[in-house]
């Protein structure tokens, strides 16, 4: 396909042998990650398959069947692992519903859990020098360069209802029309001001592990119709936990003197999801809900996937940029 990216450097065992596979050099081999880092990028070579391919590699192999059983088993391990970790989360919350309090509430409440760790905006706004904010951006970079790519695949699978509030909270990612204004093109701009590679998945061979199980656990619930009530509720915990980091990194990106074009992306999303939050919560999981209400736990799984996987990218990012290093003195 067209303006696909290379293949990755492999990272271990599975991702070198599916790296080969793709590349014409062998059959596929689903053999055991040998790391996080493998596991992580394996799956994430597999997801891609469904985004857009890769450069010089045949678009058949997307249903390539010795590839899904490969990839059915990292996710298998994927999903148990996240509802393990989201249990303690989710409980509280369900219990809440359960007793009769209404969703949205509750869904807010649940986007203020405290998980632990640092913010990575907080970092950004306090403390970071222009070298660590841009080692950030690279991290971030294989996400924003798609953020709602994932969720669009539960569109068809929606009751008419849901789908409307879902494109209308779309509408804004998607430039409204105007092909100049898509997030994903605002992000280029923004890091090509800042002299970074703009092109897609142009960082994937730096990205920290945790940074490619976050976006591979968004690919994994948009793709899996099973799996629509928590895509949606993973959606919405980001729209409800968007507006405030983004006015944060906004200021951060300022004081240390960050293009224009960059700022540009972050302040866009201090408006936009200011107003998603409403939408994606109150209208498109209240519809969700309200239409079946049996989509009410995994609505708030997905919700707490979101939180503990940023959780977990912002512990491993700010550790990465050495966020805890003493500054240095001029
Ligand atoms: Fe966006
Ligand atoms: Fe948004």
């Amino acid at each position: 396909m067209r303006g696909a990216p290379p293949l990755p450097t492999p990272r271990g065992e599975l991702s070198e042998a599916l790296v080969a596979a793709l590349g014409g050099r062998g059959v596929t081999r689903c053999l055991e990650p040998d790391s996080a880092a493998d596991e992580a990028l394996s799956l994430w070579i597999l997801y891609e398959l469904h985004h857009r391919g890769f450069e010089g590699v045949d678009d058949a192999l997307e249903w390539d069947p010795a590839l899904l059983v490969c990839r059915a088993h990292l996710e298998h391990d994927l999903e148990a692992r996240w509802r393990r970790r989201a249990r303690a989360v989710v409980a509280p919350a369900q219990q809440r519903c359960e007793a009769g309090e209404d969703l949205a509430p509750v869904f807010f409440d649940l986007c203020e859990t405290d998980t632990g760790g640092g913010s990575i905006a907080s970092f950004l706004q306090r403390d970071a020098d222009l070298d660590q904010v841009l080692a950030v951006l690279r991290q971030r970079s294989i996400y924003h360069v798609r953020e709602q790519d994932p969720s669009m695949w539960t569109l068809p699978r929606l009751d008419d209802e849901t789908k409307a509030h879902l494109v209308a909270i779309a509408a804004d990612e998607y430039g409204n029309g105007d092909p100049a204004r898509l997030h994903a093109v605002l992000w280029r701009r923004g890091v090509e001001a800042c002299g970074l590679g703009s092109g897609y998945a142009a960082y994937v061979d730096e990205a920290l592990p945790e940074v490619l199980e976050q976006v591979n656990l968004m690919s994994m619930l948009g793709l899996h119709r099973r799996l629509v009530p928590a895509a949606l509720g993973h959606l919405a915990a980001f729209e409800v936990t968007s507006a405030v980091p983004s006015r944060r990194v906004a200021r951060g990106l300022e004081r240390v003197g960050a293009p224009e074009e960059m700022v540009d992306y972050y302040r866009e999303h201090m408006v936009a999801d200011a107003v998603h939050e409403q939408l994606a919560v109150r209208r498109m999981l209240g519809s969700l809900v309200a239409h079946d209400p049996d989509t009410l736990p995994d609505v708030l799984w997905g919700g707490a996937v979101c939180l503990l996987a940023e959780q977990a990218t912002a512990t491993a990012v700010l550790a990465h940029v050495g966020a805890d290093r003493e500054p240095a003195v001029a």
